[in-house]
């Protein structure tokens, strides 16, 4: 039986932090108590005027390659889970593939907002069951600090840029277990960037819109949800689940989320207070921290989740 299997992980993050005294300092009318203590988060990075996400995602692919002990030549699929791509078309996917100097693999972009590496990591193992493809690259890269209103201090502190990529490679040896994606178009409007390119002019609104608390709870349901979905079809019970790396939004999210799994938090990995809510990279992010940092080993069983715009939701199951 073929699996797909972590072959190799890597991330970046645009040099340029800003803390959220940083953020006073720069006129917005927030305070680090107030972001520290309903969302967890300390610090964001944000890229540099005309830093793009193909670029951040390019960092990220070669950190993975490396990892995988594999070369750009030997990818035959290119993913990219972006809601900030460098242009409307191309896809981004697209631009990293010939940053990366790779000829002749697929490649497109997914849109599922801060599901969408989860998504993407699904569509990949799809490819890779099926025998059509070998060795996947899997990227989420976002630079939202684009499209936010820096004077709407209930979103624009929340948000960071970054990119996080995996190498998912055929193997004998088990890899993704289990997958599960949902979503749900009703709710598109708790959470969108409501505007449109057209005649040489945004029609509509171009910064990201939130109605916090809907989303709040909106996210804490579907994310236990999913993840016992998950757990079921793997037939794994959730105390079974070695580390669990929800979408880094919010810390009180990510803990109400680990209390309905009945985890510890020591099984669960953050980093939000680090990155804030960077969507579609957060999750290979925060795994990339762990495995560089020695807490995921090899053999363990790891849980990925995201949540976000659509509204979209998923998990994946892994063993490491
Ligand atoms: O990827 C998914 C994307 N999004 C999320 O996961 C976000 C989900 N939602 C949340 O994390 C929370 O709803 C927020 C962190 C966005 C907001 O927290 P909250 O506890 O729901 O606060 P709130 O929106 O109800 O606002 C409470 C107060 C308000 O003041 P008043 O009306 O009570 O006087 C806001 O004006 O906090 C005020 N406020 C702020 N104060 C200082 C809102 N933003 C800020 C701010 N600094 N940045």
């Amino acid at each position: 039986m073929t699996f797909a299997r972590v072959a190799g992980v890597g991330s970046f993050l645009p040099p340029n932090r800003v803390s959220n005294a940083d953020l006073v300092d720069r006129g917005v009318d927030t305070n680090d108590e107030w972001i520290v203590t309903r969302t967890g988060i300390r610090a964001r990075h944000l890229a540099e005027a005309g830093q793009t996400s193909s670029e951040l995602a390019f960092e990220a692919s070669r950190r993975a390659l490396d990892m995988a002990g594999a070369t750009a030549d030997d990818i035959d699929l290119i993913i990219v889970a972006t809601s900030t791509p460098d242009f409307v078309f191309p896809s981004t996917a697209c631009l990293l593939q010939a940053k990366l100097g790779n000829k002749g693999a697929v490649a497109f972009d997914v849109q599922a907002v801060c599901s969408g590496f989860v998504y993407a990591l699904t569509i990949a193992e799809k490819f890779i069951r099926s025998g059509s493809h070998k060795k996947a690259l899997v990227v989420g890269a976002e630079v939202f600090s684009r499209i936010l209103d820096w004077n709407d201090r209930g979103t624009c502190v929340l948000f960071g840029d970054g990119a996080g990529a995996v190498v998912l490679e055929a193997s004998e040896r088990p890899g993704l277990l289990a997958t599960a994606l949902h979503a749900d178009g009703a709710h598109h409007g708790i959470l969108s960037v409501p505007g449109n390119l057209c005649g040489g002019k945004v029609i509509g609104d171009p910064f990201l819109r939130m109605d916090g608390q809907a989303v709040f709870k909106f996210a804490v349901r579907v994310l236990a949800d999913v993840a016992h979905e998950c757990c079921e079809l793997a037939k794994l019970a959730p105390a079974a689940i070695d580390w669990l790396i929800p979408h880094q939004a919010n810390i009180r999210i990510i803990e109400a989320t680990a209390k309905k799994m009945g985890l510890p938090m020591e099984k669960v990995v953050v980093t939000v207070d680090q990155h804030g809510n960077t969507s579609a990279a957060s999750v290979p992010l925060a795994l990339d921290a762990a495995v560089r940092d020695g807490r995921i080993r090899r053999g363990q069983k790891v849980m990925l989740e995201g949540v976000g715009g659509g509204f979209t939701w998923g998990a994946v199951l892994l063993e490491f």
